[in-house]
């Protein structure tokens, strides 16, 4: 995928912007620059995934536009000290999973990857929503038999490689969709992190979902008629897609005109901002990096609030009979 100037990283700037430069500096910007570079290895250098719950809490690694995801707010700071504080609830309709109570572990199969399932058929799902940290040289494997997967980029970069052996880079912002039993791999050389749903693909008469890979920013702006709220869809509407995948950007002071309640089933994570969800009659602040598991009818209605945009990505499934 091609970046935009907004999804680049400063690190990857610094290193690019090393190479391009080498050639025509001066001893003393060089030296300024192999100080820099000194000092970005550095900060990768303490990026591991060894802290208790996989995320750094004082090291900013990157400033990707999504960049709070990955180095989310623990917990807000008048209540770090306070023992067994979370936001997290978990209901019979719904849950909201905050990021300090994530729980990574080594994902099945996968090599050098750590995973925190945030919503999984235990809840009531009929699929799972996780985070994947990939680590230096890692590397995916396959979902089961006839489980489709989308992977969507938070931070970093890495290397989808399909059945045609066709390699295409995926940045930040960047996302694929695979198809059940569609041979593929995802590999990262330093680091990246990914959100990955998967869910048994439901078949339609002899329809064929394709893979898909795109990025949001290259997206249309859709119609939605009644509300206020912009509207990208990753995925196809045709048939052959049993779900699809929403980005939804949220001006401060925005919400959801319709108070939904319907059959489908919702994973959200919050990927920028802040604002108040509804779930049932609960009212929950969220913010970046929050993860939300909505069950079939659960009333559902959000308002953005703070001073910046909030934007979130949206598992939905659709195009089947629900009976
Ligand atoms: C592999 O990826 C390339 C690039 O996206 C695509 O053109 C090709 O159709 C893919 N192969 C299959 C079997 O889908
Ligand atoms: C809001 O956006 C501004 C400018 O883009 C940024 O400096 C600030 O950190 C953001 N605030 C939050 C809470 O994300």
């Amino acid at each position: 995928m091609k970046p935009t100037d907004k999804t680049i990283e400063p690190i990857n700037i610094c290193f690019s912007s090393l190479f391009f430069h080498l050639n025509d500096m001066h001893n003393s910007q060089l030296l300024v620059f192999f100080t820099l570079f000194s000092a970005v290895k550095w900060v990768v250098g303490e990026s591991g995934f060894c802290s208790e719950n996989g995320y750094e809490s004082n090291v900013i690694v990157t400033e990707s536009i999504y960049h709070k995801v990955t180095n989310p707010t623990l917990s807000p700071i008048h209540l770090q000290d306070l023992p067994g504080f979370t936001r997290s609830v978990y209901r019979e309709d719904h849950a909201v999973i905050t990021p300090e109570s994530h729980v990574f572990s080594p994902l099945p199969d996968w090599s050098n990857t750590m995973g925190a399932y945030l919503i999984t058929p235990a809840m009531g799902s009929h699929f799972v929503m996780y985070l994947a940290k990939m680590q230096v040289l890692s590397r995916s494997a396959l979902p089961s038999e006839d489980v489709e997967r989308f992977l969507f980029v938070l931070q970093g970069t890495v290397t989808l490689t399909n059945v045609s052996g066709i390699s295409q880079e995926l940045l930040v912002d960047s996302y694929a969709y695979l198809p059940a039993n569609f041979e593929h791999s995802v590999r990262c050389e330093t680091s990246a992190t990914l959100v990955v749903f998967e869910r048994r693909y439901v078949n339609l008469r002899n329809l064929v979902p394709e893979q898909i890979v795109g990025s949001t920013a290259m997206q249309p702006l859709l119609d939605t008629p009644g509300e206020i709220f912009e509207l990208r869809k990753l995925l196809p509407t045709s048939a052959a897609y049993d779900f699809n995948i929403h980005i939804m950007d949220f001006q401060p002071g925005e919400f959801l005109n319709v108070k939904e309640v319907h059959y489908n089933q919702h994973g959200l994570l919050l990927l920028e901002g802040q604002g108040i969800y509804r779930l049932g009659d609960n009212w929950y602040p969220v913010e970046a990096g929050d993860a939300i598991w909505m069950a079939p009818f659960v009333p559902q209605w959000y308002a953005a609030l703070g001073k910046n945009r909030s934007r979130y990505l949206l598992y939905k499934d659709v195009n089947r009979n629900p009976l």
